[in-house]
């Protein structure tokens, strides 16, 4: 009797807390845990509207390609505004270099990226993340010396990107 008291104790206790973490944890939330930049993870998808309504981890994994697109436009467009105030040969050169390089990721992941992860094909839309990542860490070695705070954002939300890809 007294087993079976317990017994019903524990499940009940067990299923209260499932309930309990389901409503605590957004999807957003569950879905950054397995990142390797869980905090980077929250903090741009909360500061998303169409993340904040996204149904399932499908479409967060969506939009979080929709982001890396957008954050590699942005990345080129500071480029561009930071070459006109520039006399520098040298430094024009390399703004230069980095314009290209973030064109190009952002070029990809119109192209390539963003269609294949809407088509399911997570594995070549993650090979387009990892381009871009490299085209971001190309622009870094080409020393600037700019943008170095954005570039890194860049480089941890495409790395999330990557594992809520591998996640789904
Ligand atoms: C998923 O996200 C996209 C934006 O990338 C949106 O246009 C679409 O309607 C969403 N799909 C669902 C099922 O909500
Ligand atoms: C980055 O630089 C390396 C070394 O120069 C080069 O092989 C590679 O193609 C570049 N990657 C991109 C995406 O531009
Ligand atoms: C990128 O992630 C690392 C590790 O969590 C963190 O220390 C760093 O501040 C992040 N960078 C940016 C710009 O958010």
């Amino acid at each position: 009797m007294l087993f079976i008291v317990v017994h019903l104790l524990f499940v009940n206790q067990n299923t209260a807390m499932a309930l309990v973490n389901n409503d605590a944890i957004p999807l957003i939330r569950k879905s950054c845990a397995v990142t390797r930049y869980p905090d980077t993870c929250v903090s741009v998808l909360e500061g998303d509207p169409c993340s904040r309504i996204a149904p399932d981890i499908k479409n967060l994994t969506r939009i979080s390609m929709d982001i890396v697109y957008k954050e590699a436009i942005e990345l080129k467009s500071l480029f561009i505004k930071a070459r006109e105030c520039v006399t520098d040969p040298v430094l024009k050169r390399n703004i230069d270099f980095c314009i290209r390089e973030f064109e190009t990721c952002s070029f990809n992941m119109k192209t390539y990226g963003i269609p294949r992860v809407e088509n399911g094909d997570y594995e070549g839309a993650i090979n387009e993340v990892f381009y871009c990542i490299d085209c971001s860490s190309n622009c870094t070695n080409a020393g600037t010396k700019l943008f170095n705070k954005e570039i890194e954002t860049f480089f941890n939300f495409s790395t999330v990107a990557i594992d809520l890809s591998l996640s789904v």
